[in-house]
């Protein structure tokens, strides 16, 4: 199939026990896209970013990337069709240093090498021999992202990568997902902070109690300033102006 997405979920559900977390999610990512998946707390976010990962089965739907079925595939040949995750609260080996995060992740032989991530990340370089656990939140954010990368993903996954950073850091984080979308890599991004998210998210989906129920263009998005409002539990008055 000609256009085939890279990544696309047709009626996805998924549940914690009895609990139906995804309510027939579909959704999109086309290859050189950043597609922002936004929604309020419990919406569902992480839960969609895990069923496409292999972390947690999808009852009903399907998941495939590039054609191909990958719902019920275990995560670790997820990653080696080509996803990369970087989870909410980065869970590093806190006890490992830097380097050592990125050598149990890396693929050899991938296209991004330790060596090109320390080459696109000069200061993971510098903090390579420093134990994951003491290296403060952005560095960590970009040793998550680093991490992924070596895993050389067509799709990064990536769940709220601006959570506890200042907003310089939050800004040489987002500079970062520009840049790798410009290298070729696509990237599902799960943002609380929806302004910012569509700041480079060329499209959106909004899920709210496990259905989308918002799928369209960023721009349009952040135009609708009573639904951005609603998202970031501010009135649309008092929203930053983007
Ligand atoms: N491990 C779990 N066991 C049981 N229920 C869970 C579990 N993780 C999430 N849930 C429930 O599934 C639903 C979706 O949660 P999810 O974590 O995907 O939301 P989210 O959109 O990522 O929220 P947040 O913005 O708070 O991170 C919520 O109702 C949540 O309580
Ligand atoms: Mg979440």
């Amino acid at each position: 199939m000609p256009d085939e997405p890279l990544l696309r979920l047709d009626g996805v559900d998924a549940f914690y026990g009895k609990s139906h977390a995804l309510r027939g999610v579909s959704l999109e990512v086309h290859a050189g896209e950043i597609v922002a998946l936004l929604g309020l707390n419990g919406a569902g976010k992480t839960t969609t970013l895990r069923t496409i990962m292999g972390l947690l089965p999808p009852r009903a739907g399907t998941i495939r990337l590039r054609g191909r079925r990958i719902d019920g595939m275990p995560a670790h040949r997820v990653a080696r069709l080509g996803v990369g995750y970087v989870p909410e609260g980065r869970r590093m080996f806190a006890n490992l240093t830097a380097g050592e995060n990125l050598e149990l992740a890396e693929r050899p032989g991938g296209e991004w090498s330790i060596q090109r991530v320390f080459e696109r990340f000069p200061k993971l370089r510098e903090l390579r021999g420093r134990k994951a656990g003491k290296l403060s939140g952005g560095e960590q954010e970009m040793l998550a992202i680093g991490r992924a990368l070596v895993g050389s993903p067509a799709l990064l996954l990536i769940d709220e990568p601006s959570q506890g950073l200042g907003p310089i850091i939050v800004t040489d984080v987002y500079r970062t997902l520009a840049e790798l979308r410009a290298g070729g890599v696509a990237i599902l991004l799960v943002e609380q902070n929806a302004l910012l998210a569509l700041r480079v998210a060329e499209r959106a989906y909004v899920l709210d109690d496990g259905r989308v129920v918002y799928a369209g263009a960023g721009a349009d998005l952040a135009r609708d300033r009573a639904r951005i409002g609603t998202l970031m539990g501010l009135p649309s008055d008092e929203l930053p102006v983007s």
